[in-house]
């Protein structure tokens, strides 16, 4: 097979090289924009006169056709033509004679493949804020189901206080939020078209690159050709905004693992998004929750293996960056699945609310109201915290909970202790006392709730 650098080679390319060096089998999947790209060029190309329009006709009448060959699968791509780009331009060559030959012209695969790239991930970045979306909406639904549902907060997994189940979940919603905006807002920085910098230098013929842009839809043209044809930052930024994306889900999937233990039992995941076990029969294992944990470190390897690839490189264009690939087709495949698995994962799922008397009885979880009750008593905060700390210990010796002691048991810690110490040992006052805005009081909750709701229509 002849290569299109042939004119200055004698060897023909070992086999070995050919596979080492391919890129095909994993970048056809640019097909599409590829495509895109060089009928916006062959347009740039036939304003600039150096195509007639026959043959710029010519051009994207052929580059149309192969882009329904691909689709249908009847295109053969080849290892020899190294990757999707030689791939689709041989094709043409082959399907049109020589005006397919021009297409090339004022253009190299280093400025294309920045273009298919950024073309490619303008897209998908869009696909997976909606993916994002469709999740956050649904943990608002279990939330507004859920806003009267009391559960145990932790800090160090030690039980801490008591918190609407709502206010938990909406924690998550606050986090999905930041992650669409950084999407978004990385965007800006994704749709910058850098065709006309040919190889590193800009192409030599009059191409107007703007004309290009409006063609492709991008609001700008990068300004430096040599950083345009060597520049993967916006992939970087992706990745981390992608890493950033998994450690959220993987957080909610630790939870959702912990929650469904038998000792926590505070949630159900439905059939269809759990597994079983070949050998323990009663087992219903929550290996969505734990395949998104898992999978959060790969995407963290591809962030860490992208940010190396670039560090050593000089510019401008150097072949290491075909490596730029891979890592990012499987965080766009990872992220994306990820957040469709757990949007049907926490749609699924059903909330076991545990009685309000059963916290109430167990781990302390309104200690810190007993201080805060002194406090408005008058009482200096530290004090509280130390006579609050006592009356845990005395519980505790004696095997009670805090709502089983009698007023003469309070009184011995302090006489400040009065009949209105149940208002504040009881779980549903703990809760609704912390209302300041942002806090999980129920109505404070209910607001955010209405916030929400609007902002994720
Ligand atoms: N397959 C290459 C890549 O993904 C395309 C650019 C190759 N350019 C070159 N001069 N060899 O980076």
């Amino acid at each position: 097979m002849k290569k299109p650098w042939s004119g200055r080679f004698e060897q023909a390319t070992d086999d070995l090289m050919i596979r080492f060096s391919e890129s095909v089998s994993f970048d056809r999947r640019l097909y599409a924009y590829d495509i895109q790209g060089s009928i916006a060029h062959c347009k740039t190309l036939q304003k600039a006169k150096l195509v007639t329009a026959a043959e710029s006709k010519q051009i994207i009448g052929g580059l149309q056709s192969i882009l329904k060959e691909i689709d249908s699968g009847r295109f053969e791509f080849k290892l020899e033509f190294e990757d999707v780009h030689m791939n689709i331009e041989q094709r043409l060559i082959k399907k049109i004679g020589s005006a397919g030959g021009k297409l090339h012209t004022g253009r190299s695969r280093n400025d294309q493949v920045a273009l298919d790239l950024r073309l490619y991930l303008r897209d998908e970045i869009t696909h997976i804020e909606r993916a994002l979306k469709r999740l956050g909406r649904t943990l608002i639904g279990q939330a507004k189901k859920h806003v009267n549902t009391i559960i145990p907060g932790y800090t160090h997994l030690q039980r801490a206080q008591p918190v609407s189940l709502a206010h938990h979940l909406l924690a998550y919603v606050e986090m999905l939020g930041r992650d669409r905006a950084r999407l978004n807002d990385m965007l800006k920085r994704v749709n910058v078209m850098p065709l006309g910098s040919a190889a590193l230098a800009g192409s030599g013929y009059p191409l107007d690159r703007h004309y290009t842009a409006r063609l492709l839809k991008f609001p700008a043209v990068t300004h430096n050709s040599m950083d345009a044809v060597s520049d993967r930052d916006f992939v970087v930024e992706f990745l981390a905004a992608a890493s950033l994306v998994m450690a959220h889900l993987s957080r909610l999937g630790e939870e959702v693992i912990l929650w469904s233990t038998s000792e926590n039992k505070l949630i159900e995941l439905s059939d269809a998004f759990s597994t079983g076990s070949s050998i323990m029969p009663q087992k219903k294992n929550p290996d969505p929750a734990e395949l998104v944990r898992g999978k959060t470190g790969r995407v963290y390897g591809h962030l860490m293996g992208l940010l190396t690839l670039l560090k050593g490189q000089p510019l401008a264009y150097n072949r290491d960056m075909q490596e730029d690939k891979e890592p990012l087709f499987d965080t766009v495949d990872t992220v994306q699945m990820a957040l469709d698995v757990f949007d049907g994962m926490m749609k699924s799922a059903t909330f076991k609310p545990q009685p309000v008397a059963s916290l109430e009885a167990s781990g302390f979880l309104t200690a810190t109201e007993i201080a805060d009750y002194l406090v408005l008593k008058g009482m200096p905060f530290r004090d509280a915290h130390e006579v609050t700390g006592k009356t845990v210990a005395y519980c505790l010796k004696q095997g009670k909970g805090l709502t089983d002691l009698t007023l003469g048991e309070f009184q011995q810690f302090s006489p400040k202790f009065k009949k209105d110490i149940f208002d504040f040992v009881s779980i549903e006052g703990a809760v609704d006392r912390k209302n300041v805005y942002g806090g999980t009081a129920r109505n404070q909750v209910r607001e955010q709730l209405k916030r929400l709701t609007k902002e994720w229509k």
